[in-house]
């Protein structure tokens, strides 16, 4: 018999999740009042739709509803690039990173943010996403807000990162951290909730998509209104090469009215692990790399180029409007993932390891699900070399290895371009000193040379 409260026993029971209760008795005062919080937390009737979701297979993307996405070239007009340093000189565009991961498939575990990446300087990937708002709110006089949506893995270990930093330079004011949200695994033979310990739910973040409603939920969409910004820059922590608050892209969407734009990079393999945009039903929408039938990935052109290209390197602009039209009508679907779960059992009375079986099923949503829900939306190219470079795995494709030979070549790339051989030294340029090839021309003292690993600051 279990003295938990009446209402909490009989909510369980009738969602068949009373095996949670067991053990409630040996629970300290502290203990039960923090595992009531977090059972009331749960939408029971969603959770068990989620779940008899889970049992239908995944349907391929019909053929007859997609077709390849049209896709704008890299280059911004000079009037789109007025336009674009007009909003960013109004103040009117923040950076958003999500950085609700941790390194573990790098054999980091900290928050994928402190790794260091910096070829020369060993600058971490959010030394360098800082320094590039903060030169981007430089170049035009205004701050960038730079909102950081952490997780409960990565909460704590960033906000005192960037404290211990003294935030890169930026004011402490226009850094704002915000939590996602997460949501309870549950076993995928019987939909019943898993524990990670006894009085504690195993919970696991609600994927990237969450940080839509996170935004609302933690008052950040209040705080963007009141600050007049307009556009939220969206990018993944795990790219340092990428442009941030680049105004030609900026001015592209303000031109076009988008609600939603999105960066192109062109797959060069079928096999490259990155989602695919598409035309789904007339939409702007996206198909998961582990989605994409192999007959899609593999159809080329007649010259030869692959029909569904238009790679995702999750570099997205939105419209504060638009962001706030899906919170209010209750965010993103979720998705499912298989997933092992070593977890408490009550009933057993003892930790269970589940030795590789995909036991447990965690519920996700994709940022990228918000695109169909434009009403005008853009893709624009860009270049791989530019822009993509992300820090995934521990070797091989997407490694540190890789990361920093692309650093490397861009920066020596805006170098030669300055008239300046580099004679295959390491070269590393701080955005601090130079956003881009022509802000470093125009900044190099005469007869600067290259005479070893070079790091510009
Ligand atoms: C992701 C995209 C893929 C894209 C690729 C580009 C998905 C499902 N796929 O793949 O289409 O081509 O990036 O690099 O996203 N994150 C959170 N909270 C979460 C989950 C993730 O903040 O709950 C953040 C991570 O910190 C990271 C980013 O989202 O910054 C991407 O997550 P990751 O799992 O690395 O995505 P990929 O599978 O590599």
């Amino acid at each position: 018999m279990t003295d938990a409260p009446a209402e909490l026993i009989e909510r369980l029971k009738a969602h068949n999740q009373s095996h949670v209760l067991t053990g409630w008795n040996a629970l300290g005062t502290a203990q039960r009042a923090s595992f009531a919080a977090q059972l009331s937390a749960i939408d029971f009737r969603e959770l068990e739709q989620h779940f008899a979701q889970a049992k239908k297979p995944v349907e391929p993307p019909q053929s007859g509803h997609v077709a390849p996405l049209p896709v704008a070239p890299a280059v911004a007009s000079p009037h789109e690039r007025a336009l674009g340093e007009e909003a960013l000189r109004r103040g009117e565009v923040a950076g958003l990173i999500v950085a609700g991961g941790q390194g573990s498939r790098l054999g980091f575990e900290k928050p994928k943010g402190m790794y260091p990446v910096g070829p020369v300087s060993g600058a971490t990937l959010f030394q360098v996403h800082a320094e590039k708002i903060l030169a981007v709110s430089r170049r035009y006089g205004k701050p960038v807000p730079f909102l950081v949506m952490t997780s409960p893995a990565t909460d704590v270990e960033t906000r005192a990162y960037f404290r211990d930093n003294l935030f890169f330079g930026l004011a402490e004011s226009d850094v704002i951290f915000f939590e996602q949200g997460t949501m309870p695994a549950v076993c995928s033979r019987t939909g019943r909730l898993l524990l990670e310990a006894p009085g504690k739910l195993a919970l696991s973040p609600n994927g990237h998509g969450g940080t839509i409603t996170a935004l609302a939920e933690r008052g950040v969409l209040r705080e963007l209104q009141r600050r007049g910004v307009k556009h939220v820059y969206y990018f993944q922590v795990d790219n340092p090469l990428l442009k941030i608050c680049d105004a030609g892209f900026v001015g592209q969407h303000v031109a076009a009215r988008s609600e939603a734009s999105s960066k192109v990079v062109f797959k060069e393999r079928p096999e490259e692990k990155v989602g695919v945009f598409a035309l789904i039903d007339g939409k702007c929408g996206m198909i998961e790399y582990s989605d994409l039938p192999k007959e899609l990935a593999g159809v080329r052109d007649a010259d030869g180029q692959l029909t569904y290209r238009a790679g995702n390197p999750a570099i997205h602009l939105f419209t504060v409007e638009f962001l706030d039209r899906i919170t209010s009508t209750g965010g993103l679907a979720y998705h499912v993932a298989r997933k092992a779960v070593p977890h408490f059992d009550p009933e057993a009375g003892k930790p269970i390891d589940p030795a590789g079986e995909l036991n447990g099923l965690k519920f996700e949503r994709f940022i990228f699900d918000a695109l169909p829900l434009a009403e005008r939306w853009l893709a624009v190219e860009t270049s791989r070399a530019e822009e993509f470079a992300p820090l995934k795995n521990a070797t091989g494709a997407d490694s540190p290895a890789t990361v920093r030979d692309a650093q490397i070549a861009l920066h020596s790339g805006w170098l030669s371009a300055a008239g300046v051989p580099t004679h295959k030294h390491p070269i590393e340029i701080s955005p601090l000193f130079a956003l881009d090839a022509d802000e470093l021309k125009r900044k190099l003292p005469g007869g600067f040379r290259v005479t070893g690993p070079t790091y510009l600051e």
